[in-house]
């Protein structure tokens, strides 16, 4: 593992995450034997606009229930397990962090659905999958600590077949600098590598993909983060929530992304790219 990716590995690696969940779900009183997808929500799907956006990359993708579609950078499976679940496709997730893909694993088989949503822990810059496995390809929020674009793109087309679309849902830069850190992806600049939208859409075009959708969406991402404010002392964090995967001063890492987002130095970005 080079230097960059036992950072980036380090950062989403906290420990006994799977237990941590379970507590949670205890300490809020929930059933394990009668969980919901809803249930899982607040930890489990770690991007802007949470299950909302997932529901509308749901709606672009255009995948269908006979397909398989890998999920790259899938976190602990919230979106892997929708996109299954709403579809009825096998999803294979893969990400970076093993504490991450054991706590996907595990919180997959509480819904019975292992049959159809595998995990895997891999990095995206070197999948371990055949050329043209895929039907189509998922990614949301992690080109953020990806320094390679071009490798991780040309990765994504590698292995998703011709006609394949492959679905992102990213955090860009925009025309201002320097971001404010921390931010939910990064402590520090070390492993955030951000590229403004124009550029992001030239590097997945010289990877080989005609782009079909453009959205951008920073105005609804502003609007999602307006409430926050700067955290004052240490606020009481939520028995369930994504400071289980990424740590407790996940406010000001927020607080940080709004501002980022109101000051035109981050952007959000929804596409649909298709292998020719
Ligand atoms: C902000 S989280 C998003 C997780 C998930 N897509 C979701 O929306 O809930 C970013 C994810 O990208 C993963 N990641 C970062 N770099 C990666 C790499 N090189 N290969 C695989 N996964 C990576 C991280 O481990 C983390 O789970």
């Amino acid at each position: 593992m080079s230097k960059d990716i036992k950072d980036i590995h380090s950062y989403y690696s906290p420990n006994g995450l799977y237990n941590r969940i379970i507590e949670g779900l205890n300490e809020i009183g929930k059933d394990l034997s009668r969980l919901t997808l809803e249930d899982l929500h607040p930890v489990d799907e770690f991007h802007i606009r949470g299950t909302t956006a997932t529901n509308e990359l749901i709606q672009l993708c255009g995948f269908t229930s006979d397909m398989h579609i890998l999920d790259v950078g899938c976190g602990v499976g919230g979106s892997t397990r929708r996109l299954s679940h709403q579809l009825g496709c096998c999803v294979t997730g893969v990400d970076l962090s093993d504490e991450y893909i054991d706590a996907a694993e595990r919180l997959t088989q509480l819904f019975d659905m292992q049959e159809r949503v595998k995990f895997q822990a891999a990095n995206a810059l070197d999948l371990p999958f055949a050329d043209n496995s895929f039907d189509g390809v998922w990614s949301i929020q992690m080109n953020m600590n990806i320094e390679d674009k071009l490798a991780w793109l040309k990765e994504l087309h590698r292995v998703v077949k011709p006609k394949g679309r492959v679905v992102l849902y990213e955090v860009c830069g925009n025309k201002n600098t320097p971001v404010y850190f921390p931010v939910p992806w990064a402590q520090d600049s070390s492993i955030s590598f951000l590229l403004e939208p124009d550029f992001f859409r030239e590097v997945i075009t010289s990877a080989g993909f005609e782009i079909e959708v453009w959205n951008d969406k920073t105005n609804l991402a502003q609007q999602a983060f307006a409430h926050m404010k700067e955290p004052v002392g240490n606020p009481e964090l939520p028995e369930l929530g994504v400071h289980l995967l990424v740590g407790n001063d996940i406010l000001t890492k927020a607080y940080n992304l709004s501002r980022n987002l109101n000051e035109q130095r981050v952007s959000l970005i929804e596409s649909v790219a298709v292998k020719p």
